[in-house]
């Protein structure tokens, strides 16, 4: 069994498999519902924030393998009431065969998974959304194929660009990131990437220009500007880095946008673009339930 709870520790060759996996379970949909692989497993996932694409997305494709699903949110369970999340997964243990958690801090989950023993998948933190970037890279993959992408990233270096960084430069797609000063990726992620971009060839770029960032990309990407447990931050200094009109003039012609979702119209992205022809972020969405049956079965591969 393996972990899957951050995208430094999982190798590009991994990253590239995941990525295929999920394209042929997404092309062979009957095979994977009739061999139900992961038959009477059982999964328990643990909601400390809101979700509505990575709770459906990993539900349906767990029971699209044959695996039993079961909820334990903040609201509705002791963890609510204060009961350690150590003690939640040590209890979660006896019960289930895998884990899918998302919390706050990375570093607490990372210490609670050496001792607990059947597999952990980060279904997002404050540091990272791990799942979210297979879903993404299969959608840059089907969409614009493999050789000579560039994506820009604008807005805040958060959760998912953090994981779209070291994702992007382990399939040898340049990413180029643009956000405010203070506000960019973290520097782990940012030396990962540089690291796996000078084996695969690709270009990673931060900067605070959002133009720079955003000339003759194939994908401009965007996320919120507050995330979840961020509420109360400014967002005035987001906005020269809205994905707007006029910032999308300086990418390809056919570029796509993408969008991790939840989407503000009129913050980090206008309506215009955002149900545009160029977006793509349904696609994406949908992709999130295939790239979740390519980690299940990651997980409890040898
Ligand atoms: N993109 C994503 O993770 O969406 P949810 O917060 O709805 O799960
Ligand atoms: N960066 C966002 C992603 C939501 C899917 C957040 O953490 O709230």
């Amino acid at each position: 069994m393996k972990h899957f709870i951050s995208i430094l520790d999982i190798n590009s060759k991994d990253i590239e498999k995941l990525v295929n996996m999920s394209f042929y379970l997404k092309m062979n949909k009957r095979f994977n519902k009739n061999e139900k692989l992961l038959k009477d497993k059982n999964l328990v996932l643990i909601f400390e924030k809101p979700s509505t694409r990575t709770r459906l997305a990993f539900d349906f494709a767990a029971k699209e393998l044959g695996m039993n699903t079961a909820v334990v949110d903040k609201t509705s369970s002791q963890l609510g009431r204060g009961e350690p999340l150590i003690d939640t997964f040590k209890v979660i243990e006896r019960y289930a065969d895998a884990v899918g958690i998302r919390t706050f801090k990375q570093k607490p989950l990372e210490e609670i998974s050496k001792e607990i023993k059947i597999p952990i998948i980060n279904a997002l933190t404050d540091e990272e959304h791990p799942c979210q970037t297979i879903a993404d890279l299969l959608t840059i993959l089907e969409k614009k194929g493999k050789k000579n992408v560039k994506v820009a990233y604008l807005g805040d270096g958060n959760n998912v660009c953090n994981s779209l960084l070291v994702g992007c430069a382990s399939l040898g797609i340049d990413i180029f990131v643009a956000t405010p000063k203070g506000y960019g990726p973290n520097e782990n992620y940012i030396k990962e990437a540089e690291n796996r971009a000078k084996k695969t060839g690709s270009k990673v770029l931060i900067t605070n220009d959002p133009i720079e960032a955003v000339k003759d990309a194939d994908v401009i990407y965007t996320d919120v500007w507050v995330s979840m447990g961020e509420e109360g931050k400014e967002k005035e200094i987001f906005k020269p880095y809205q994905v707007n009109k006029e910032l999308v003039k300086h990418a390809k012609k056919d570029f796509i946008f993408m969008h991790c979702l939840p989407a503000h119209r009129g913050e980090e992205v206008t309506k215009d673009i955002m149900d545009s022809l160029h977006s793509v972020v349904f696609d994406q969405a949908e992709n999130r339930l295939h790239s979740h049956k390519a980690i299940l079965l990651y997980v409890f591969s040898r």
